[in-house]
This record gives structure tokens, C-alpha cells and sequence, in this order.
């Protein structure tokens, strides 16, 4: 048989490897403590899964949705937005529903790129950035993320015949996987850079709510509010703020993160209406949206009580302050992250330069599973990024079994 090169690029993934590296740990007996997925372990809330469930035994709800989702998400989506960026959106030509945001940013650049067209990428970034552009047959051009830049890109970098070719940039901060945090400053420079270039500018922004910093100050731990309580605004700035016209911008969403919802695949599109328009026409060939009941829980998540999203915060704010204070313990120093559920370390430097055979050893001699940096692209190589997925004694076990690896 014979295949599209498109295919080609999508041929070596190291989570696969790593996949094959898990299971040969299992089949020896190792005890598996798996930080290599960003999958949220807390559940979704028991409000959220009664939509879904009263969903379920309603007819009306048991048909195809057609493109545009139900009103009333579109609705949900716009409220929730204006009320945490103060930005007014038009939900019958701003909003777009969406299988996961995964789905739609490895969608969007089958609408944005001819073949061989540029996408600027962050390297490190996540792979489905990647995936989508190779699927449209699109180039990439890795913008590096150094951290004496604080894992920002610098556009001044990008050559001039990669620019006169570019026809997207995508970014994404809270930042996947090094956790850097972006400025609105950075923001409002990436749209005037865009707009000069005629470069349409993507923000992937699922760690939306994953916060533990205001105005570069470390939160506390913050008291859960009484339910039911309002949106609370954002600590992280929305492209949309920095492109408030919405001329070249579109930011994509997900439940996944901040209301544990990543199994049911339900994210959303806010930005320029031919954007959302062109998205649209895209996944019209490709899918007829998500479940109904699935939506009406995304409903209930989004308008309903947001205790939940406190609670995950704080969550992942005291592993995160376990698994570093164990890190340090061993003599491992890792800079604290203000946001995500991520620890982006360094490696020890007699395995700089070798991540995946770092994160195999160790799976295989420890059963602790982590992700290889090379596997987020080429300027991640010599970063281990490891998942807060698990209680903070069963994080501390895995450090524990890091140091006698090391
Ligand atoms: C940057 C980024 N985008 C998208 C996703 C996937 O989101 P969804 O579950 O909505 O497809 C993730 C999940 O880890 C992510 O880190």
C-alpha cells in the first residue's frame, strides 16, 4: 500500500516510545508511577456529570448537532468569557465548539495553510501544533524557547523569507511544557508582529485557570469561595486583550484542564469570525460536533458553581510545592512554576543530551514514567517534563526512587 508523505513526519513519536517503555516496566513487575500525561486524576464535578446523565435519558438530545453546537453553549461560552477578560464576543459568529482544543488547532491549519507554507511553532510546544501543520502539508519553523528568555520567542529571529511565507503563529502560555507564564506586553508585541506581517495569530490557552501567581507574586493557597459563587476574573492575560478588535486572533479553550474533563472532549473557539467561519467549514467536512449532553454539561460547568476550579488549583499548587521541595531534597534544583500542572527540570548533566534514554532507564529500572523534553521538539532536549497527577505521598515516592536512580 501506499501512503501521502504527509504521513511521514507523523511516523516517530516518542510517547509511542515511551508507551512501549511503560509496558515492557509493567511486564517486569515494576510498580508504575505514571508523570508522563497531563490527565487531570481529580473527577469531574458531580453537578457537570448530572447535565450529561439528564442528558442522556432525553431523546431530543440523541441526534446529529450540525455545526454551529446549541445556542446556549455559544451563550455559556461568550458570558464566561466577558466575565474573566471584560471582552465582549459575538456567540453566534465568535464561538465555535470544539472536540478538545486538540481538535481544533491540529484543524485550523488545513483552513490557513497552502502546501508548503510556514507555521511559526514554540519549540519546545505540543505535538498536536505540530501534527496539524504536517497534516495541512504545511513547513514548520520552530521558534526556540531559551530560558534566559524565559521560554518566550523572539520574533526578531524569524528570517525574513520564512516571514514572507508565514501564514500562522501559534502560541500557548501558560505554557505546555515548560509552564513559563507570558505577559500581556509579549501578547500586544505577537499581534502588532502579526498584523504587520499578515500572519494569523493562534493562542492555545487550556492552562486558562492553573495559576498560582498574581502580578508575578506567589498566591497563597486561596480559601474555597461559597458556592455558588461568580467567575472569578483571570490571572493570565487572554490573547484577546492584547488584539481586542479581534483582527488577527483566535484563542482556543478547553474544560479539560479546569474542570477535569478531559475524557468527554468538549473545548471551545473565541476569535475573529472568518476565523471561527473558516474553522467552521473545516470541521463540516471532518465531524458533526460533540454530544448534545455532553455540551449541556459544559454548560453546567461553565455557568455553575466554580469551587471545583479553586479546589484543582490549590491542588496542584501543594504538589507542586511537594515534588520540589523533594527535588531540592535530593539535590536536584528546579526553578518553582507559577502555573500548569507541569515540572519542567533540567537533567543532571551526564544525561543532558539524552532525554528519551533518560526517561526509559528510568521507567524501566524505577516504574516512574516521565516525558522527554526531546519529545515537545529539538529545544527540548535536555529537559524531563513530569505530570502532577498523582497525591502528594505517591509524588514523594517517586522522587524517592528518582534519587536512588541518579
Ligand atoms: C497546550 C495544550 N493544548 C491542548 C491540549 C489538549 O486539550 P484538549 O483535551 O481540549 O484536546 C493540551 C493537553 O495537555 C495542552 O497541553
Amino acid at each position: 500500500m501506499q501512503f501521502a508523505q504527509r504521513l511521514q513526519p507523523l511516523q516517530s513519536n516518542v510517547f509511542a516510545d515511551m508507551d512501549r517503555a511503560k509496558a515492557v516496566a509493567l511486564a517486569n513487575g515494576r510498580h508504575l508511577i505514571d508523570l508522563s500525561l497531563g490527565s487531570s486524576d481529580l473527577p469531574a464535578e458531580a453537578h457537570v456529570i448530572e447535565a450529561i446523565a439528564h442528558s442522556l435519558h432525553d431523546p431530543s438530545t440523541h441526534g446529529y448537532l450540525l455545526f454551529n453546537g446549541t445556542r446556549a453553549f455559544r451563550q455559556a461560552v461568550a458570558h464566561w468569557y466577558e466575565q474573566k477578560f471584560g471582552i465582549r464576543v459575538n456567540p453566534e459568529t465568535e464561538v465555535l465548539p470544539l472536540i478538545g482544543s486538540q481538535e481544533g488547532t491540529a484543524h485550523l491549519p488545513l483552513a490557513l495553510l497552502n502546501p508548503g507554507d510556514f507555521a511559526l511553532l514554540l519549540d519546545p510546544g505540543y505535538p498536536s501544533h505540530a501534527g496539524g501543520v504536517h497534516l495541512a502539508s504545511g513547513q514548520i519553523y520552530p521558534m526556540p524557547l531559551l530560558a534566559e528568555n524565559g521560554f518566550l520567542p523572539v520574533f526578531a529571529d524569524i528570517p525574513t523569507p520564512v516571514l514572507a511565507q508565514s501564514r500562522m503563529m501559534v502560541l500557548s502560555y501558560p505554557h505546555n511544557p515548560t509552564a513559563a507564564i507570558a505577559p500581556l506586553s509579549f501578547f500586544q508585541e505577537a499581534v502588532a508582529f502579526c498584523q504587520e506581517h499578515n500572519i494569523v495569530l493562534v493562542h492555545d490557552f487550556p492552562y486558562v485557570d492553573l495559576v498560582f501567581t498574581e502580578n508575578g507574586k506567589e498566591s497563597s493557597s486561596i480559601p474555597l469561595p461559597p458556592t455558588p459563587c461568580p467567575l472569578s476574573s483571570s490571572l493570565v492575560p487572554s490573547i484577546l486583550q492584547a488584539d481586542p478588535d479581534k483582527s488577527v486572533s483566535i484563542e482556543f479553550f478547553t474544560l479539560s484542564k479546569s474542570y477535569n474533563m478531559g475524557g468527554f472532549r468538549i473545548g471551545y473557539a473565541i476569535g475573529n469570525a472568518e476565523l471561527i467561519h473558516a474553522l467552521r467549514q473545516v470541521k463540516a467536512a471532518v465531524d458533526f460536533n460533540q454530544y448534545r449532553g455532553i455540551l449541556n454539561g459544559a454548560i453546567a460547568a461553565l455557568t455553575g458553581p466554580q469551587a471545583s476550579v479553586t479546589s484543582a488549583v490549590n491542588t496542584f499548587r501543594q504538589r507542586r510545592d511537594t515534588f520540589i521541595t523533594a527535588l531540592h531534597r535530593i539535590g536536584w534544583h528546579v526553578p518553582t512554576p507559577n502555573a500548569t500542572m507541569y515540572i519542567w527540570a533540567k537533567l543532571p548533566s551526564s544525561w543532558s543530551q539524552n532525554s528519551m534514554e533518560f526517561c526509559t532507564q528510568l521507567v524501566k529500572q524505577t516504574g516512574v514514567a516521565a516525558s522527554p523534553g526531546a519529545g515537545f521538539g529539538k529545544f527540548g532536549e535536555g529537559y524531563v517534563r513530569f505530570a502532577l497527577v498523582h497525591e502528594p505521598s505517591v509524588l514523594e515516592t517517586a522522587v524517592e526512587r528518582i534519587a536512588e536512580f541518579l
